[in-house]
């Protein structure tokens, strides 16, 4: 039976590309020694790690407890200033401030986005930045498109599950105005169209639906899920497998603010 609680095995061993693609995104951060940075929604730590390891002191947080409990054990090293806590991104507040915030694939998580630039502007020094990306308008439309029809095929009434409730998938403009409501300066700002490689060949979509649809399908019984799951696989079939590899029609929003 699938809950809504984070299996972090299953985050690590099929959903690598998360923190790959994050990679890149470190660029724009461009961290320096002495920094101090802080990781929203850092998951299990590996770009936390990455970030630690040019120099700069970094706190990685997460709302999720197992999250943070696996980055302890994955990534805690005396060589690195690199520490790791449980907060939620809507409520955090720490002593002192950081140079710059960074988030990779987390924001979206959390429909207050309002909540969450509160604290991020508060958390920063004067000048300090906020570097972020997650899912923009229009992510992974044609899954959630599929997976709506798949339940509607098993009369599951999903009219309540509106994609707004559970994920925050902002346009530009939408979200840089939240930025500078707050004050930013929000210097970049774009939304890619990223289709993005699912690991373990036929079992790809199921495992991204066991992982990140589970807040769709933890309201079903395991039965109704099996079905589910083969019903949003044959509707999607066409679109989103090519050579025995199943891809996720991800779109992205990066943006750098300045406070
Ligand atoms: C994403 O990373 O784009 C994503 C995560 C969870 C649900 C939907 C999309």
């Amino acid at each position: 039976m699938i809950t809504n609680n984070w299996d972090t095995t299953l985050y690590e061993d099929k959903h690598a590309f998360v923190w790959k693609y994050g990679e890149d995104l470190l660029n724009l951060l461009s961290p320096q020694r002495e920094e101090s940075i802080l990781d929203l929604g850092c998951g299990t730590g590996q770009l936390t790690a990455k970030i630690a390891e040019t120099g700069a002191k970094v706190l990685g947080i997460d709302a999720d407890a197992a999250m943070i409990a696996k980055a302890k054990a994955n990534y805690l090293d005396p060589n690195l200033d690199l520490n790791f806590a449980v907060a939620d991104a809507r409520s955090f507040a720490f002593q002192t401030n950081f140079d710059a915030v960074f988030s990779n694939a987390a924001l979206h998580w959390i429909p207050d986005a309002d909540a969450v630039i509160t604290c991020i502007y508060q958390a920063l020094k004067p000048g300090g930045r906020f570097v972020a990306e997650f899912g923009g308008q229009g992510n992974v439309k044609s899954i959630i498109d599929a997976l709506k029809g798949s339940l509607q095929e098993i009369d599951f009434d999903s009219q309540g599950l509106a994609v707004s409730s559970l994920w925050y998938f902002p346009s530009i403009g939408d979200y840089a105005t939240r930025l500078e409501k707050q004050g930013f300066d929000v210097i970049y700002a774009v939304l890619l169209n990223r289709p993005t490689k699912l690991s373990d060949g036929d079992a790809g979509l199921q495992n991204w639906l066991l992982m990140f649809a589970s807040r769709f399908l933890c309201m079903l019984s395991p039965e109704q899920q099996k079905q589910v799951i083969h019903t949003t696989e044959q509707r999607l079939r066409p679109s989103l497998y090519r050579d025995g590899v199943w891809s996720a029609d991800y779109r992205r929003i990066r943006v750098v603010g300045i406070k």
